[in-house]
């Protein structure tokens, strides 16, 4: 902690501020993220965000934004660094610490997500009522998911049987058995490493939602792109949380929670998934203009996926009971929420 600290002062420096230097009224939120600057997250999620608590706050709550971890550490961290107070907000994947926040993984199943923006704002209602407990040691301000996730890699994927022998890049736990299952040896690995391992050959490719991909550029170092059949839920997709230390909120007047408040929840869930939506066709533009390689997986191959699918989600169900919790009833909540905010 105190290492970490000491970390953070000395990064000071490279910080992004979103915000001039403070005075004694203001309070500055330390805001830290995995992502470059660059990034859409940063970009249209969290420069507008802090920008309207300020003005909502008449400029007592400023942001000093971290990208790229720049309050050291790893991504899997992250949640931990919001937790301990190293960071005041967080932005990162609950599932890159498998297991630890079992209760949102029901949305990292197969073909569970018809859009970002409804499953983001169904993930926020589910985890209200499913997720308090696995994540007591934060204040939540959004859940959401990401656009559609395909595979994407060196050779491509048109039936199951192509992810025989490649070593594909899992986000998460589910992913990581979903691919298995396909076929493939899967790679856990948070999105920071994914460049350096598609150029070294450590893994054959990955699954990822298009807004990542040129962020990172991955469109340079990968020929092949399998989406799946448009009419069709996605193949996956992950979850992310926005969380605060709970001692910095919990120590703002009540004015300023108030601003926190009507900046965090569902709304502002459902607003990055759509955000998220949104930025697919600019993000999928650059594949294509590099010339690669595109094909559709259609609904009639896809039937013996989501029968993977199926499989996983009973597991998941049984998983769930073992530790405790009441997995078929998160499981149809998840999908019932799904559906009614996908209509
Ligand atoms: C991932 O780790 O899969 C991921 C990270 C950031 C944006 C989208 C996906």
């Amino acid at each position: 902690m105190k290492r970490s600290t000491t970390l953070a002062a000395a990064l000071g420096l490279a910080a992004v501020f979103a915000a001039p230097l403070a005075n004694a009224q203001e309070i500055i939120l330390k805001v830290a993220h995995f992502w470059p600057s660059t990034a859409l997250s940063h970009q249209k999620v969290l420069l507008p965000w802090c920008d309207k608590i300020a003005q909502e706050s008449a400029n007592r709550l400023k942001c000093q934004i971290y990208p790229a971890m720049q309050l050291g550490g790893t991504p899997p961290q992250l949640i931990q660094q919001a937790a301990d107070g190293v960071a005041d907000i967080v932005w990162t994947l609950p599932g890159y610490t498998a297991g630890r926040f079992p209760s949102v993984e029901v949305f990292e199943l197969p073909f569970m997500s018809r859009s970002a923006e409804s499953s983001s704002r169904a993930l926020w209602e589910y985890a209200e009522q499913f997720a308090q407990k696995d994540f007591a040691m934060v204040k939540p301000l959004a859940f959401h998911v990401h656009d559609n996730g395909y595979v994407h890699g060196k050779k491509p994927i048109n039936t199951m049987a192509d992810f025989r022998g490649t070593k594909m890049r899992a986000p998460t736990r589910l992913t990581n058995k979903m691919l298995a299952a396909f076929g493939a040896a899967p790679v856990a690995m948070p999105l920071p490493a994914v460049t350096e391992s598609m150029s070294k050959g450590v893994i054959d490719g990955y699954v990822l939602p298009w807004e990542v991909i040129p962020t990172v550029k991955l469109h340079e170092l990968t020929k092949f792109h399998s989406e799946t059949d448009p009419a069709e839920p996605a193949l996956y997709t992950a979850v992310f949380t926005i969380a605060m230390n709970k001692a910095k909120y919990n120590s703002l007047p009540d004015d300023l929670k108030k601003v926190i408040d009507a900046n965090s929840g569902a709304d502002f869930s459902a607003m990055i998934g759509k955000v998220w939506d949104e930025s697919a066709p600019a993000a999928r533009q650059h594949a294509v203009d590099r010339g690669n390689v595109f094909n559709t997986i259609p609904a009639s191959e896809l039937a013996s996926w989501r029968k993977v699918g199926d499989t996983l989600a009973a597991e998941w169900v049984q998983e769930m009971n073992g530790k405790g919790y009441p997995g078929q009833d998160m499981l149809d909540s998840a999908k019932r929420l799904i559906e009614q905010h996908s209509k």
